[in-house]
């Protein structure tokens, strides 16, 4: 059964607190664009189109809440600086700014779209994908509100018959692997095993991993992304191992603005997710950590993007300009 990460109900936008998974279910109400962009900063909600839906209601509560349209989008956007997603939603949302009923339309717009765009990506991508797959931080349907990105590849490559088995990355420091991957696929009856983040080249030297897929959080135009950190790190050793190595998203996570992966901004999280696991710390006390949420993958590490419109090969620049429709 699949996970749904929020709802919108009685004025209130809930959010499923993913910081709680897989140990608790708790539901944390917002009800104005303030706790929301707080609910998005403290990764409550996490994911990029997940976050782009979440930002989106956070303007529909502006206007319940009575604050003032710019200052909502102000605060939404300072939330978290990596995936585009939460930018396109904003900019999606402007032009109703003052109008309920138009920011309402448009944000369950956002949301309904995320559901057919990965349908079509899990369709896509289970057409090449086959035997063990390996896969990083969490692209299932609680980083996005719909099927999921690389994960829906995943599943439905599973009920296709094509995938028999997932290699989890347990995904230092956050654990979206072990907590929420590991969650879902459990709960979609696909046969897993957890890794520690660091036995990804073990099992590739072994010749179990014949493909590895997962999510972005922005893509420029020449085909370099930024996804969860470690990922750079996979696509070398799949490089390495001569293994497939497919990038899986919507087409709103690419920033048409963007020539090259080098101008994307990284998230720099707190160093206490480094030094902490669950309240407990593992290093000695005051010791400086260094936190980059996210890292940039160059596109020459990849086999092909796997989007709504099919899987793009490279030369990127042009596969990705044709799918945007732009010149
Ligand atoms: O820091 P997070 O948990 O928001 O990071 C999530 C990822 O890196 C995902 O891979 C990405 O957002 C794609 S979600 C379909």
């Amino acid at each position: 059964m699949r996970v749904v990460p929020f709802r919108f109900e009685e004025n209130t936008f809930w959010l499923l607190d993913q910081r709680k998974l897989p140990f608790e279910e708790v539901w944390v109400p917002c009800k104005s664009a303030q706790e929301t962009a707080l609910g998005i900063k403290e990764m409550v909600v996490r994911g990029a189109p997940a976050i782009g839906v979440t930002a989106a209601y956070g303007m529909v509560l502006a206007h319940l809440s009575g604050e003032k349209p710019a200052q909502a989008d102000a605060l939404l956007r300072q939330s978290r600086p990596t995936a585009v997603n939460l930018f396109y939603a904003l900019d999606r949302m402007k032009p109703h700014w003052g109008n309920l009923e138009a920011s309402l339309q448009e944000a369950k717009a956002i949301w309904t779209e995320v559901e057919a765009t990965e349908q079509a990506i899990s369709q896509h991508g289970a057409r090449v994908l086959k035997g063990q797959v390996l896969t990083h931080c969490n692209t299932g349907p609680l980083a996005t509100g719909g099927f999921g990105t690389a994960l829906g590849a995943i599943i439905e490559a599973h009920r296709q018959g094509r995938v028999t088995h997932v290699w989890v990355d347990e995904t230092r420091p956050y654990l979206q692997g072990a907590r929420l991957t590991a969650y879902e696929l459990q709960k979609a009856g696909v046969p897993a095993t957890l890794i520690t983040d660091n036995m990804a080249a073990y099992q590739m030297g072994q010749g179990q991993v014949d493909a590895v897929i997962l999510g972005t959080d922005r893509m420029a135009l020449n085909g370099d992304f930024a996804n969860k950190i470690g990922t750079y790190g996979l696509a070398i050793l799949a490089q390495y191992h001569g293994i497939p190595f497919y990038p899986a998203l919507p087409l709103s996570s690419v920033d048409p603005r963007l020539e090259s992966g080098t101008q994307i901004p990284i998230e720099e999280r707190s160093a206490r997710e480094v030094t902490f696991i669950r309240g407990q710390p593992i290093a000695p006390e005051g010791f400086p950590a260094a936190h980059p949420g996210f890292d940039v993958t160059p596109n020459h590490l990849i086999t092909g993007i796997v989007t709504e419109k099919g899987v793009l090969y490279p030369p990127f620049d042009e596969s990705l300009r044709a799918a945007l429709g732009i010149g």
